[in-house]
């Protein structure tokens, strides 16, 4: 059972919930010493399933050289520790993947699941989705009569184009939580928060200390340059997609990231996340102007 509020308590997951063995995996020798125990000892519990790495092919996980703490022993397990956030588009989780009876494999993840043929279509228009790829046909047809499968295919390239937009910003240096895997609806990502479950606040969440603010907006400022720099504009940024982990600002929902010279919408984009990141500074008092920092985009866009 997961828990329906929105909870940073994991314990109430994580009592006995036996149900049936998995006796459908086998290992081989070479994975052997991976494991902290034999799957045979294994007993998957509700809210619990085997780790979906083995099955992701290599475009489906995170970029090269993977962080160590990325476990990607066979023999882990996955267990849903709560809901992070509900949505309109997605739901969050937080699940622990780790290697039972092993310490040293653990990791929490970020699950954010896109809702597929069970709920209603998109808010997110069409204007961000010019050019995005489909698998096939078959897809491509189902997308466009809007029929249950549609609606799973959408989902899953809402959840594909959020997995390929962290990657690339990863690989540009921008702080994006790691993309760790990607999985139909679901993105698998680093979960950014304690050690014990506790997510990161917001921007929109938290009383800064005036000395600080100038601070949090000058890597705002610089992460939405690293976009600039490659043509890009985040498309959807406010306060509440910035969370500050130790003083570090980390942005997150990028399915909807824009090609800023591409797109005949791409500038009045990047002016909205201007406007909505300064006023949200200016509110706590810091004088920032957002025609400065959209020409000095617009500059970095087109340099
Ligand atoms: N990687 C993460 N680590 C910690 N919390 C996260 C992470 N990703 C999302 N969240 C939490 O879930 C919320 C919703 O995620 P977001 O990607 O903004 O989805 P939505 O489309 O619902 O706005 C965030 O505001 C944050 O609280
Ligand atoms: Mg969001």
């Amino acid at each position: 059972m997961i828990p329906s509020s929105a909870s940073s308590d994991a314990s109430s997951l994580l009592g006995p919930a036996p149900s049936g063995k998995a006796d459908s995996f086998f290992l081989s020798a070479a994975d052997d010493d991976d494991l902290g125990l034999a799957f045979a000892d294994v007993e998957l519990g509700d809210g619990q399933r085997w780790t979906t790495w083995p099955a992701a092919t290599p475009t489906e996980r995170g970029p090269e050289p993977r962080p160590a703490w990325v476990v990607t022993s066979a023999g882990a397990v996955d267990t849903e520790l709560g809901i992070l956030k509900t949505g309109k588009e997605a739901d969050v989780f937080l699940l622990e993947r780790a290697v039972p009876g092993d310490p040293h494999q653990r990791s929490l993840l970020a699950a954010k699941r896109y809702h597929g043929a069970e709920h209603r279509s998109f808010h997110r228009s069409a204007v961000y989705t010019e050019g995005r790829r489909t698998r096939n046909s078959r897809d491509a047809r189902a997308l466009a009569k809007k029929s249950e499968h549609g609606r799973e295919v959408a989902a899953a390239q809402w959840s594909l184009a959020e997995f390929d937009a962290l990657r690339r910003m990863h690989e540009l240096g921008a702080p994006v939580p790691y993309p760790v895997q990607v999985t139909g609806t679901e993105v698998l990502m680093e979960f950014i928060g304690s050690p014990d479950g506790v997510g990161a606040p917001r921007l929109a969440q938290v009383r800064h200390d005036p000395a600080l603010l100038a601070d949090l907006f000058a890597q705002v400022a610089e992460l939405m340059r690293t976009f600039a720099r490659a043509g890009l504009a985040h498309g959807d940024l406010s306060p509440y997609n910035l969370l500050v982990h130790d003083g570090r600002v980390v942005v997150i929902d990028l399915p909807q990231i824009v090609d800023t010279v591409a797109n005949p919408q791409g500038l009045d984009l990047l002016h909205r996340d201007c406007v909505n990141v300064c006023d949200w500074f200016g509110r706590q008092r810091l004088d920032v102007d957002a025609e400065t920092l959209f020409g000095e985009l617009v500059a970095e866009s087109f340099g």
